[in-house]
């Protein structure tokens, strides 16, 4: 089966206080990472900057994780300006089918929408306190399909999940459908006292259908940030030929 370089399917979140610190990795990993993910914490405090310095110091696709959620009309004109600036991806939370086709409306072919269907730190407890009818207590997974469901019908490029969803949610809408996937540590890098707790291997991740491998705090806390971006794409690469090769 073709696939994509394996440095293609890494994603490193700029995850960074200051915008030196930022153009510093983007340096430094530029070549050995697929895109670059700008948060809310670097966007609130240097705004479109940061685009423009990924631009300037890479080829690297850009993924700006903005989290978008307000009505139709306010999402859509954001949206707008997201596309203006130039990036390829911008998430949109799976609240209603409006919004969604509004995201994906405002971004004009330039940027494509991410929905976030259910965020990791939510339980059964917090999708009741939400008000959910009894099924999504019992099974929040029944709620992240759904929401998925929604973007798809949407016209959303793909969904942010975890690695125990992409198999499923590729069944269910398709190879062109993205898949991209946080929570993702090599097994050289498992790091103490970590706050990801259901975490997926980059060759798991890759093996199971996923587009796109969010990798921050194993390449960034790294002594060598870029062997350690090395170390993954010959993980990636390694499972692309024992599956070729059975
Ligand atoms: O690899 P690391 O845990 O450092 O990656 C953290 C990045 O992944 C952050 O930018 C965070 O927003 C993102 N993320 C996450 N867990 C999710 C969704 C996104 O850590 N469930």
């Amino acid at each position: 089966m073709m696939h994509k370089p394996a440095k293609d399917y890494i994603v490193f979140p700029l995850d960074f206080s200051s915008l030196k610190e930022a153009e510093d990795h983007v340096k430094l990993l530029d070549g050995s990472v697929g895109m670059f993910k700008i948060g809310l914490e670097l966007f609130i405090d240097q705004g479109p900057s940061v685009v423009r310095m990924v631009k300037e110091n890479s080829k690297a696709k850009i993924f700006l994780d903005l989290k978008l959620h307000d009505i139709s009309a306010t999402v859509k004109r954001a949206m707008g300006r997201v596309a203006n600036l130039g990036v390829d991806l911008v998430t949109v939370h799976c609240a209603s089918l409006a919004m969604l086709q509004n995201a994906v409306d405002g971004g004009q072919g330039k940027t494509g929408v991410l929905g976030v269907t259910l965020l990791t730190d939510n339980d059964a407890h917090s999708v009741k306190a939400g008000g959910f009818q009894p099924e999504y207590v019992d099974d929040p997974q029944k709620l992240v399909m759904l929401r998925a469901q929604m973007a798809k019908d949407a016209g959303c490029t793909g969904i942010v999940c975890s690695g125990r969803e992409v198999k499923t949610v590729k069944a269910a809408f398709g190879p062109s459908f993205l898949a991209v996937t946080p929570g993702i540590r090599p097994s050289w890098s498992l790091l103490e006292n970590d706050d990801q707790k259901r975490v997926t291997t980059p060759a798991q991740a890759v093996g199971l259908g996923s587009d796109f491998i969010v990798i921050g705090r194993p390449i960034r806390d790294d002594r060598d940030p870029v062997a350690a971006a090395q170390k993954v794409i010959q993980e990636i690469e390694h499972a692309f030929q024992s599956r070729s090769s059975n």
